[in-house]
């Protein structure tokens, strides 16, 4: 069997080719990361974008087909303004540095979720990192921004109905194969592992379609700790698991 050890201590090992084909992450703790060392809730999600950024690096490296990001939910507009201001403020720096590096780095990126209550400036660094990686193949990057699973299912639903009221769809037939493509995950397989950091064990909204079958690792790690090590912790785990879906 072809194992891949890390570099890092403790990693353990994982089989390269029987690699999950999606992992779903909600990065979860940026908060009680920064409070831990007396910083300001904003220092911790600084923290959490740059191990974004590291493990969707590393997720490419490995041989990962598709990593799905929880970065914002349709609830996160609850928080106080400053800290929305502070979150969008550094989704936009990461989206224009990708955009400088895409090039280089050719990761195919979506966006999950409703993007229209987005600055328009915000909206269209999207529309753009999207435009651009439209064509590169090999690791697809899904970000969950004013993401959530309910949102996504009502939209399928009220877009399925129209689509039906204008004759282009059959009320009486409907496939689950078919509804998936009315949700913002259209093309994208399941994901076949969720990730929850920070000890919270709790969908909070997220991919409450495609997590049907998922295996689901917590770890009460924090996210901007959730390193390297964690992951292949995950993916080892997973790997132990038998999948039924059903039968025997
Ligand atoms: C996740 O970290 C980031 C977002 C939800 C945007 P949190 O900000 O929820 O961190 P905790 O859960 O308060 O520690
Ligand atoms: C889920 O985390 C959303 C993201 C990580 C983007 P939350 O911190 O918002 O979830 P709850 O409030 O603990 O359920
Ligand atoms: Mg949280």
């Amino acid at each position: 069997m072809d194992f891949f050890r890390s570099k890092a201590d403790r990693a353990p090992a994982v089989d390269l080719k029987r690699l999950p084909r999606h992992i779903a992450i909600i990065m979860d703790g940026n908060g009680r990361w920064a409070k831990k060392r007396g910083m300001p809730r904003t220092a911790g999600h600084a923290a959490g974008a740059e191990n974004f950024r590291t493990i969707a690096t590393y997720c490419k490296e490995i041989g990962l087909e598709y990593l799905t990001v929880y970065a914002f939910s349709t609830e996160n507009w609850k928080r106080p303004p400053d800290e929305v201001s502070a979150i969008m403020g550094l989704l936009k720096k990461y989206l224009l540095e990708a955009i400088g590096q895409m090039e280089r780095d050719r990761v195919k990126m979506e966006f999950f979720g409703d993007l229209s209550p987005l600055t328009p400036e915000l909206r269209q660094l999207c529309e753009r990192t999207r435009e651009i990686s439209r064509h590169y193949e090999g690791c697809q990057v899904n970000i969950c921004l004013n993401y959530g699973g309910r949102d996504e299912l009502l939209r399928g639903a009220m877009n399925y109905a129209k689509d039906c009221l204008e004759g282009k769809a059959d009320p009486n037939h409907l496939t689950q194969e078919q509804f998936g493509r009315y949700l913002f995950s259209r093309g994208v397989p399941d994901p076949d592992l969720v990730i929850r950091p920070s000890g919270e064990l709790r969908l909070s909204n997220f991919l409450l379609w495609q997590s049907a079958y998922s295996e689901f690792y917590f770890t009460d790690v924090l996210w901007p700790d959730f390193s390297k090590v964690e992951l292949h912790k995950a993916i080892a785990a997973y790997q132990n698991r038998d999948r039924r879906f059903g039968g025997v």
